[in-house]
């Protein structure tokens, strides 16, 4: 029966990791990758989860199962540090949290718990939004539409058009939103764009998701969670994904969770009720390891400050390298505009260019995705004055 099966065409993120490795050039920069790197162009453990991590060894007593919703400690823990120690909509015992398979299982549980709650939904997205929402979310059955966000002529979000597009959706749309570091464009969305947003979600009676992948790594931990922590104390419905993966640095290790912020704690009981079913029909339990380090680092006083300023370190070296690209393409590209590049934030921007200067930079062993999208953080002191140089005489042709 298996043998029908049809290949299907590599995943071009997982061919252009191939060609990178096999590229035996010394001037070669993985732009492709979505994982943060250091000056040495590595991504190493971050030393507050490699302690936290033999800590957690050290008092491990026993290998059984946790729980479908996972560890109720890591969750509590979750919930202050996303929505803030204090938060109204904690206050009020509105919020429920499962633990889950990184920010990608708390993606494809929120909108599992959507497609129990209102079957016809349609969920929409950004244009771009990250490719693996597409299969995350509509795997799920929901359909899925697109909303306009990115400006590519200014390198900012194209704000008139999302609102106008927003106020035409019917009530009970599903709006996925990023909270930060919008990937693949880097272009966020101001405070004051989210309060905007907040009034307009509100009177339609839209169902906003708010994907969180990158909290620390924006403009801070409180001012990347800005729009969740504003819209779970005004709005009555919210649902937010988390992921562990980046600012912790604990990518294999599957970490995330699904927060709920409803308008009563009976409404937030009942979903978490439907939440921890949908877990046992996916996967049963989520993986215990990164949550036990997540739970020690924001427990401990100590590794959390370590943690925290290892976080502001990645922050200030993705945003010292922002400036230092724009320097760099400021004097090879003269006659071209790469300033956004440096008001973005994140791990990632579209450099602007064509897929067939894409594929001329690629000759040059330069890696990235064909629409352009780079990884800030592959670039380095000793790397970025050939990028600049490589991106100029592509352009030139
Ligand atoms: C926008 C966004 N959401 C969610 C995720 C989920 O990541 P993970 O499942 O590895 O935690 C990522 C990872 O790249 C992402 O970029």
């Amino acid at each position: 029966m298996l043998e029908r099966l049809e290949r299907l065409p590599t995943d071009p993120i997982l061919g252009l990791m191939a060609a990178f490795r096999a590229d035996q050039d010394p001037r070669k920069v993985d732009l492709g990758v979505g994982v943060y790197r250091d000056e040495h162009g590595n991504t190493p453990i971050v030393a507050a989860v490699r302690r936290a991590e033999q800590a957690v060894l050290a008092r491990q007593t026993t290998k059984s199962y946790v729980a479908a919703a996972g560890n109720p400690g890591f969750n509590q823990a979750m919930q202050r540090l996303v929505l803030g120690e204090g938060h109204p909509a904690l206050a009020d015992d509105r919020v429920r949290t499962i633990q889950a398979p990184g920010g990608c299982g708390a993606l494809r549980l929120g909108a599992e718990l959507i497609r129990i709650a209102a079957p016809q939904s349609v969920v929409h997205v950004s244009t771009p939004t990250w490719a693996n929402h597409i299969p995350l979310l509509s795997g799920s059955g929901l359909r899925l539409e697109r909303y306009p966000y990115y400006d590519a002529a200014s390198g900012d979000v194209q704000f008139a058009s999302l609102v106008e597009h927003f106020e035409r959706l019917p009530a009970r749309s599903v709006v996925l939103l990023h909270a930060s570091c919008h990937n693949p464009t880097g272009a966020d969305l101001s405070e004051a764009q989210w309060r905007t947003l907040l009034e307009l979600v509100k009177r339609r009676s839209l169902l906003p998701f708010i994907d969180i992948a990158y909290q620390g790594l924006g403009r801070g931990p409180a001012e990347d969670a800005f729009g969740i922590r504003l819209f779970c104390a005004e709005l009555p419905e919210v649902a937010v994904a988390v992921s562990c993966s980046k600012n912790f640095g604990l990518y294999r290790e599957r970490t995330g969770c699904l927060h709920v912020s409803l308008d009563s704690t009976r409404a937030a009981d009942a979903a978490l009720s439907q939440l921890v079913r949908i877990a046992r029909s996916l996967y049963s339990m989520p993986p215990d390891h990164g949550a036990a380090i997540v739970l020690e680092i924001l427990g401990d006083a100590g590794l959390r400050e370590q943690w925290q300023d290892e976080v502001t370190g990645m922050r200030k070296r993705i945003a010292e390298l922002r400036q230092s690209l724009v320097s760099s393409l400021a004097r090879t590209c003269p006659a071209r505009d790469f300033r956004f590049i440096a008001r973005q934030r994140g791990l990632f921007s579209f450099l602007g260019v064509t897929t067939s200067q894409v594929h001329a930079l690629r000759e040059r062993h330069i890696y990235m995705t064909d629409d352009s999208r780079i990884n800030v953080a592959g670039l380095r002191a000793d790397n970025l004055e050939y990028f600049a140089q490589s991106v100029a005489s592509v352009l030139q042709g």
